[in-house]
């Protein structure tokens, strides 16, 4: 069997994703192992789980961390790596952008926090970074440490929807709440942007008249669990490049995407 991908896992929740990777490793249906498992909440049942498992775990308590610098000098405690004009000039966040102290303030606590992720992770050298229900988004001070070669993307996140349908938070509730006849999961890299990377892979299923969020949501996430496994494997096999491709309308304009191109 080849050699096995380690794999860094951070979650803030119930961690079932965590859990159908972690089975999958076990049962040997992917090369891929967890080394690690971080949370920024640590109440999070996930942490649970991987303990279960005999995987090391962490906790970065965003919630205290921010609370604790309340009222103390930013530019004191941020990392000595961090610049905030670097980060600035490549996030795309157009609520970070309007205001520029509230940007400042967004962008330090955070890398603060980020560092403090990243002290921790160094701990379990890794291949491929999992995100599996990690309700932070990262800062470009934390995706520039991870993908240190920007053509080889290697964070991964799970969105309970079609992408581009439906980013942000409620993924399951906004597919209902609009009246989709489709549902579905998606896997992406992370880039800057919040769910707007380049897709790797998604599944979908379809919404009958009597289904309600609940019966949504079990959908989708039972999909998520075979999901998760599918690509982190395509990883694993080194079957994934991102390429930029252009695309020529007809009125002649010309359109930019970086997409995933999966190896036979
Ligand atoms: C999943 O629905 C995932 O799509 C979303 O958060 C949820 C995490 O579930 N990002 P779990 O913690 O893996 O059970």
């Amino acid at each position: 069997m080849a050699q096995k991908i380690r794999v860094a896992i951070l979650l803030s929740g119930g961690g079932t994703n965590l859990q159908a990777i972690m089975d999958a490793s076990r049962s040997n249906r992917i090369d891929a192992r967890v080394v690690s498992v971080g949370s920024d909440n640590p109440e999070a049942y996930g942490l649970k789980r991987a303990r279960e498992h005999g995987i090391p775990t962490f906790v970065v308590d965003y919630q205290t961390i921010i609370k604790g610098i309340r009222g103390r000098s930013l530019k004191d405690l941020v990392p000595e790596d961090f610049d905030l004009e670097t980060v600035l000039a490549r996030q795309t966040f157009p609520s970070a952008t309007s205001d520029r102290i509230k940007a400042e303030r967004y962008f330090c606590t955070r890398a603060i926090a980020e560092a403090a992720l990243l002290r921790e992770m160094a701990a379990y050298p890794f291949d491929l970074l999992v995100l599996a229900g990690f309700m932070r988004i990262l800062t470009p001070y934390f995706i520039d440490h991870v993908n240190t070669d920007p053509s080889q993307p290697r964070i991964m996140n799970i969105h309970p929807a079609l992408l581009p349908s439906f980013p942000g938070v409620d993924g399951y509730g906004d597919t209902y709440r609009y009246g989709c006849k489709v549902g579905g999961c998606t896997i992406h890299f992370v880039d800057y942007e919040e769910d707007t990377g380049p897709i790797i892979g998604q599944k979908s299923f379809e919404i009958a008249p009597d289904d309600t969020i609940d019966t949504i949501r079990e959908k989708g996430i039972k999909l998520e669990w075979q999901l998760y496994p599918e690509c982190i494997q395509l990883f694993a096999e080194g079957r994934l490049r991102v390429v930029s491709k252009t695309y020529r309308l007809e009125d002649g304009t010309e359109f930019n995407r970086k997409v995933v191109e999966i190896a036979a």
